[in-house]
């Protein structure tokens, strides 16, 4: 009777302390099990090397500004016709993108791991031991005991290199991609247990980088959150179910992480939605209907054919969590813009990006901006519509027009419009719910 009180009082006390640890730590995953860690990449609990000097507005502003090569690969991917393949990697995905991470493990036991969270790509790649010219934070496969490689006649593999294989023989899958000229990647793919959470999924396949030249070196993985067949989504299974959720912390939260929730457990219960589109030429992509945006109570002029969902240009709306600032098409963000410039008045100047700034002095009365979809209204609370500048009274309109050399038919909703609200994706049911959540 005594040892079974010491027992359960040291059984206590040891599930204090655990608690303890968890509660202290605001890296870790949420306690409920459900949610794996999304840390701003330059947030306090990611590994990765801030900027050394600006503030967190010029932080912003830059990366909005490497958004370009983001929306033209993205533009890129809307507009082909027949996708043959899904290279494990594209080079402006790969090197240059990295707006939030997620914390993961692969292996067994489990290496932590930090993930770029890609909602518009299918694969996973993370960088190998022995790699060269990757940063330190690598994944050793040889020890973790489920760890296993691919031989290349598997179809994972196809998917994964868009190449056939050599004609005789076995070979592992291995890949080499060039980038930006003079630069390439190469590695193999492989596959070993993934950890999100409480969670394993079994057998995840992924690109195990090992070699980098030239270019600059991507300290981090990459976790496709898209729905193609090499997705995680897709390999996860029944497990998940085709839905998940995230809410994005505010880039300025720097000690806080949001969460990433997969499964249909855990998540709201009601929420507000839109039908989620699917374009058979670019299944990755999630599509949605944007039917307008209204300016405090203005509905903006926009030709319906500017917004319109056609799968045979790849015109239409996604919801992207690796872009930072929302673009529209030139004359749906003129439209939107000039709007927008006739309620505030003022003068203007640009920052970055934005065209559309102003002095601060006047913000009360800057106009709440409003997305209309299907069966859904987005009012952006001014978090998400503006972004103040640090070193002088002056606030912007926290959106752009695709870069002027891009041949963009493609609108985009990025991470600054989605901070603080719970994105819900059902693939099963073919929705897109989006609530209200501080997950400062
Ligand atoms: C694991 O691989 C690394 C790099 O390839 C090597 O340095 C190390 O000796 C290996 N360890 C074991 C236990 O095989
Ligand atoms: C990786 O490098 C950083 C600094 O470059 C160092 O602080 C860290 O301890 C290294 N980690 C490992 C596992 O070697
Ligand atoms: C990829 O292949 C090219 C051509 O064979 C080679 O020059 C390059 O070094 C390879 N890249 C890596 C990272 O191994
Ligand atoms: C998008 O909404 C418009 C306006 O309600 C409608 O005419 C159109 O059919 C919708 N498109 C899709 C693909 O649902």
């Amino acid at each position: 009777m005594e040892d079974l009180r010491t027992t359960t009082t040291l059984f206590f006390f040891f599930a204090l302390l655990i608690s303890a640890a968890k509660a202290a730590d605001p890296c870790a995953s949420q306690s409920d099990g459900s949610g794996v860690s999304v840390i701003p990449i330059y947030g306090k609990c990611s590994p990765f090397d801030k900027p050394k000097t600006g503030s967190l507005v010029d932080t912003v502003v830059n990366m909005a500004s490497k958004d370009s090569e983001r929306v033209r690969y993205l533009a890129s991917l809307g507009a082909q016709k027949k996708v043959t393949s899904a290279p494990i990697a594209s080079a402006q995905q790969l090197f240059n993108i990295a707006n939030y991470v997620v914390r993961v493990t692969l292996g067994t036991p489990g290496q932590l791991m930090f993930m770029v969270l890609d909602t518009s790509y299918d694969a996973a790649w993370a960088p190998c031991s022995g790699c060269a010219g990757c940063s330190n934070a690598t994944f050793s496969p040889n020890t973790s005991s489920t760890y296993g490689s691919l031989d290349c006649s598997v179809s994972q593999c196809s998917q994964a290199r868009g190449l056939t294989c050599p004609a005789t023989g076995s070979s592992p899958c291995l890949f080499n991609q060039s980038y930006g000229g003079d630069s390439s990647f190469s590695g193999t793919l492989v596959q070993d247990s993934l950890g999100l959470g409480n969670d394993v999924v079994p057998n995840y396949v992924f690109g195990c980088v090992s070699a980098i030249s030239g270019g600059s070196t991507p300290p981090q993985g990459l976790l496709g959150l898209g729905r193609g067949p090499l997705s995680l989504l897709s390999q996860s299974g029944s497990l998940y179910s085709g839905v998940f959720s995230y809410c994005l912390p505010s880039f300025k939260s720097y000690y806080f992480s949001g969460s990433l929730k997969l499964g249909p457990s855990g998540q709201p219960k009601i929420i507000r939605t839109t039908p989620l589109l699917r374009n058979p030429h670019r299944p990755s992509l999630y599509y949605v209907n944007l039917t307008g945006v209204s300016i405090g109570r203005v509905l903006v002029p926009i030709a319906p054919e500017l917004l319109a969902f056609d799968p045979n240009t790849g015109a239409g709306t996604i919801i992207d969590s690796g872009t930072v600032v929302t673009r529209f098409v030139q004359p749906v963000y003129t439209a939107i813009r000039d709007e927008f410039r006739n309620q505030v008045k003022g003068t203007f100047s640009s920052l970055g990006v934005f065209d559309t700034c102003f002095a601060a002095s006047s913000e009360a009365v800057a106009p709440p901006v409003k997305l209309h979809f299907t069966g859904l209204d987005l009012t952006l609370p001014m978090e998400n519509s503006l972004i103040h500048s640090s070193s002088g009274p002056l606030a912007c309109l926290a959106m752009a027009a695709a870069p002027n050399n891009v041949n963009s038919v493609l609108n985009i909703i990025a991470t600054l419009q989605q901070q603080n609200h719970r994105i819900l994706f059902d693939v099963t049911n073919s929705l897109v719910g989006i609530a209200r959540e501080l997950c400062n």
